[in-house]
C-alpha cells in the first residue's frame, strides 16, 4: 500500500510563503523528492494538498483502508483542529505529524497541537528533510506492522 502525504492550507504557496521560515523548496519539490525516498524503500506516495478542513478528514479516512500509513503536515489546523485529531483516532493506521518548521520554537499558539495528540510522532524543523524523515519512518513503520 502506498504511504499517504497529506498538506493542509497555505503549504501550496510553498516556495515564496515566508522562506526565511519555510525555505525555498515548493510543494512540487517536496512531492518529488518524496516520491524518491519512497521510491528507495519499495514505497509509493499518494501526495495531496487542500485549504480545507474537510477535505483533510475525507482523505485521512479514505486513508484507513488504502494507506499503509500516513504523513500529515496539517498547517495551522494542526493547532485548532478537533476533527482532524478525531479522524486520526478513528481509522487506525500510523499517522505522522510533520512540520518544515518547529512549532514548538515559535508563537505560543503553535505550542498546541491537536494533530499529535493523536499521531504516533512528529517529525519538525528540518524545512522539507522533514518529510523525507517522515516518510522513512512511515515505511519502516508499515514494514513493522506489515500493512
Ligand atoms: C507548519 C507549522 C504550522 O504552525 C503553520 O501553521 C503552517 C506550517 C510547518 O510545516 O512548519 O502552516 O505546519
Amino acid at each position: 500500500k502506498p504511504i499517504y502525504v497529506l498538506n493542509g492550507p497555505n503549504l501550496n504557496l510553498l516556495g515564496t510563503r515566508e522562506p526565511e521560515i519555510y525555505g525555498r523548496a515548493t510543494l512540487a519539490d517536496i512531492e518529488k523528492a518524496c516520491a524518491e525516498r519512497a521510491a528507495q524503500l519499495g514505497r509509493t506516495v499518494v501526495f495531496r494538498q487542500s485549504n480545507i478542513e474537510g477535505e483533510l478528514v475525507d482523505w485521512l479516512q479514505e486513508a484507513r483502508d488504502k494507506a499503509a500509513a500516513v504523513v500529515l503536515n496539517a498547517g495551522a489546523y494542526t493547532h485548532t483542529s478537533v476533527a482532524l485529531h478525531d479522524a486520526i483516532k478513528a481509522i487506525g493506521i500510523p499517522v505522522i505529524e510533520t512540520h518544515l518548521s518547529n512549532p514548538a520554537a515559535r508563537e505560543e499558539f503553535r505550542h498546541v497541537s491537536l494533530v499529535g495528540q493523536a499521531a504516533k510522532g512528529v517529525i519538525a524543523g528540518f524545512g522539507a528533510t522533514s518529510y523525507l524523515l517522515a516518510v522513512e519512518a512511515a515505511a519502516l513503520i508499515a514494514q513493522e506492522s506489515q500493512t
